[in-house]
């Protein structure tokens, strides 16, 4: 409701300057929001340049504690590791998701080994970065098949935790997942590993760079519209975050992030639930590209995660938290 009127009151008057416009801001941001995702690569001493995302590198494994420290010392609460597979590691069934010497799980244990509890480790719960036609599930017949893929994703689980995954988050939208594998860690005593659902994922061209980064670009083979949600869209996704709820997703994500604030809010406004947002790949280089050629300024980086918070997201998955300090200073 909008009370008092022009010209006894202006609102201009509490932007007048500086101090004041910080006195009556309404949202802000602290690297405690923030959750960093770290591309993993095989060999050795590698710190590698991705081309279609400038400023973000896949490490080898022997080169994260690089990347851990910057983010521990910044207040990074959380890193998601995302492995770009070998092709010749790479097969119908995505089996390499189910091998314990895999990048991600030799990661996860590195971490916890060496870090234990001063960060969380997110696990991305899906077969693309392992499967050699780039779907999320397996495939008979060009159909994803469901409760088949949901049975691997199991499995990709339990290793998962065990390996030291603090975090699962199934990202693969395949149905009734998440209450299938909250019973399976249940039951193999993982009661305190969360699931954060990847409740609300769209099929959209905005994981191109993603894919780049993990290597499933080139493979895959048609689009994820029969699994990821249609972005005409907004009732399914209170749908969606419904079920999983119910099935016992501790936090739920909406992906990707800038072009879906509306489905961030109501999700918040109807479940009261922690909503994560990802500002995807493809916002990042689009923004990063954008400064780089001086068509916007370096604060457009600032307002893009403001406008996460504002949403009503609890966290932020982006590409710049390894940066978020300078952000933050540079910004307000
Ligand atoms: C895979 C996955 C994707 C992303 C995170 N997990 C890509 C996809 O669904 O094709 C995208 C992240 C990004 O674009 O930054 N299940």
């Amino acid at each position: 409701m909008i009370v008092g009127k022009y010209p006894s009151l202006r609102l201009r008057r509490n932007r007048k300057s500086s101090w004041t416009r910080k006195l009556i801001q309404e949202n802000t941001l602290s690297p405690n929001d923030f959750i960093l995702p770290i591309f993993l690569i095989d060999g050795v001493n590698k710190k590698q340049h991705i081309k279609s995302m400038p400023g973000v590198y896949r490490y080898s494994v022997d080169r994260i504690s690089q990347i851990i420290d910057k983010a521990i010392s910044k207040g990074i609460p959380m890193v998601a590791l995302f492995p770009n597979t070998k092709k010749s590691l790479k097969n119908e069934l995505g089996s390499e998701a189910l091998n314990e010497n895999n990048l991600v799980c030799r990661t996860s244990r590195m971490i916890k080994k060496k870090y234990k509890n001063q960060i969380g480790i997110m696990c991305d719960v899906a077969l693309d970065p392992y499967t050699s036609h780039g779907h999320d599930g397996l495939i008979k017949s060009d159909k994803i098949l469901n409760d088949e893929t949901i049975q691997v994703l199991i499995n990709q689980s339990l290793l998962q935790a065990e390996m030291g995954c603090d975090v699962l988050a199934p990202s693969d939208m395949m149905d009734g997942r998440i209450g299938k594998i909250r019973k399976a860690i249940d039951q193999n005593n993982f009661q305190d590993v969360q699931i954060l659902s990847y409740a609300a994922k769209y099929a959209s061209s905005f994981y191109g760079p993603f894919r780049d980064a993990v290597g499933s670009k080139s493979s895959l083979k048609g689009d994820k519209k029969t699994y990821q949600m249609d972005f005409k869209n907004s009732d399914e996704a209170l749908r969606e975050v419904a079920l999983d709820i119910k099935e016992g997703a501790d936090m739920v994500m909406v992906k990707p992030g800038m072009p879906y604030l509306d489905i961030i809010k109501s999700i918040k406004e109807k479940f009261k639930i922690p909503v994560f947002a990802y500002q995807v790949s493809g916002e990042y280089s689009l923004i990063e590209n954008a400064i780089n050629k001086n068509l916007v300024n370096k604060d457009a980086v600032y307002e893009s995660l403001v406008a996460f918070k504002r949403a009503g997201a609890n966290a932020i998955v982006s590409y710049y938290a390894d940066r978020i300090d300078k952000i933050i200073k540079q910004s307000t």
